[in-house]
């Protein structure tokens, strides 16, 4: 979508893969859909490195309103958990410099069954513009799917009417069997492409493999404006090692995919906050190119992920799905990775290693842990008579 905004892949944080629905704010005082936990969050975002390292978007997903319309037919934050309300909330995110995004669904309901848009378009759009909302998640519960193709695009332009500069996340792929994305990335700034992220390896693998194997069509579609949404971040919750949390990093990254945290801050282990704030894999994410990469390789349970970058360098992550016990060591040619042959300046991005240099003929060698990751740079060489040089 051609609206000025996302021409790199947004960043954020989103409640819903970790808090999820819970709206008994007595039992789970600190993990309720609330202002008291988009409060909290933002002042750690700002507090703690994440505003500085590019996580510049908050936004609530789901259960955030009471069941009822007001009698103007508006939508009502719920009264318990936003006693202070929506334009209020917004206003404290936006004193600390971020940008504040909420849930609505297309459909007569939310998927959690709260109040939908559908037939308030109107209504809701301005509500959403006199609350200063700058991020929506349109999702598509609770209405025929084949009405969405004429339905996302129309509230498009209705939020492009308010003259607010809001994104906007559709998941209208996500609810097709042979979604229309040229049309897609016309109308939307990112897009849920396929089925929700659980807090386990197995769903981030199936993700990747979804991806991998839509990888021709999806490719084509992602640019400045307008990403392929793999769904949240799940680093740092219960469900993934340290390695499985640093293939998610690699892989969205490669992805070019939207960073979308969705964890308590407050809580989180410092080695996971430390993957979250890595400063040359966000820096591969947010690459002004925009081009989403591939998986360009796979064999002996292993994958390689590789992404071109804006300077003509590699972004290349070896992710090894294998859990059978040491790490495995796999050794390929610049064939595998889908580079040209020539003279590569290699970096570490997770530090694991000193930087190497790649000649034109060798073999690459990496150890990688089972269910793990190594994710290097690869920076072409440029010949300054006979002394070889790393371009950056
Ligand atoms: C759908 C979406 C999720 C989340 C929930 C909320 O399942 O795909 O990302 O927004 O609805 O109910």
């Amino acid at each position: 979508l051609d609206n000025g905004l996302a021409l790199t892949p947004p960043m954020g944080w989103l409640t819903w893969e970790r808090f999820r629905c819970i709206t008994d704010c007595k039992a789970y005082p600190q993990e309720c859909i609330s202002e008291a936990l988009i409060k909290r969050t933002a002042d750690i975002m700002v507090k703690e490195g994440y505003q500085a390292a590019g996580y510049n978007y908050i936004a609530i997903d789901d259960c955030w309103l009471e069941r009822e319309r007001d009698a103007n037919n508006r939508m009502v934050a719920d009264r318990h958990r936003f006693p202070s309300g929506m334009k209020a909330l917004a206003d404290y995110v936006h004193e600390r410099g971020l940008k504040f995004g909420i849930y609505q669904d297309y459909g007569t309901m939310t998927c959690a069954g709260y109040p939908g848009v559908l037939g308030y378009e109107e209504i809701d759009v301005k509500t959403f513009a006199e609350w200063d909302v700058d991020y929506i998640k349109l999702d598509g519960c609770y209405v025929d799917s084949t009405k969405m193709d004429t339905g996302y695009p129309a509230f498009g332009k209705l939020l492009n009417e308010t003259g607010r500069p809001m994104l906007y996340s559709c998941s209208w792929p996500a609810y097709q069997d042979k979604p229309n994305y040229d049309s897609i990335e016309r109308h939307c700034n990112l897009w849920r492409n396929w089925g929700d992220i659980d807090d386990s390896w197995t769903s981030v693998t199936s993700i990747m493999s979804w991806f991998a194997n839509n990888q021709d069509e999806l490719v084509k579609h992602a640019g400045p404006g307008h990403w392929n949404d793999p769904d949240m971040l799940i680093i740092g919750n219960f469900g993934l090692s340290l390695d499985q949390a640093r293939v998610q990093m690699a892989v969205w990254s490669v992805l070019a995919a939207p960073l979308l945290m969705s964890v308590d801050l407050a809580t989180i282990r410092p080695e996971f906050k430390e993957i979250l704030l890595n400063k040359d894999i966000i820096e591969v994410d947010q690459d002004p190119l925009g081009k989403q990469g591939l998986r360009v390789w796979t064999g002996s349970n292993c994958e390689i992920w590789t992404r071109e970058l804006f300077d003509g360098s590699y972004a290349i992550a070896f992710v090894n799905l294998r859990e059978d016990g040491a790490p495995y060591t796999l050794s390929v040619r610049a064939h595998h990775m889908k580079i040209p042959n020539q003279t590569y300046k290699v970096k570490d991005l997770y530090k694991e290693e000193e930087s190497r240099v790649f000649g034109a003929e060798d073999v690459f060698e990496t150890r990688i842990n089972p269910t793990g990751v190594r994710f290097y740079k690869f920076t072409k060489c440029v010949s300054h008579g006979r002394r070889i040089r790393a371009n950056k």
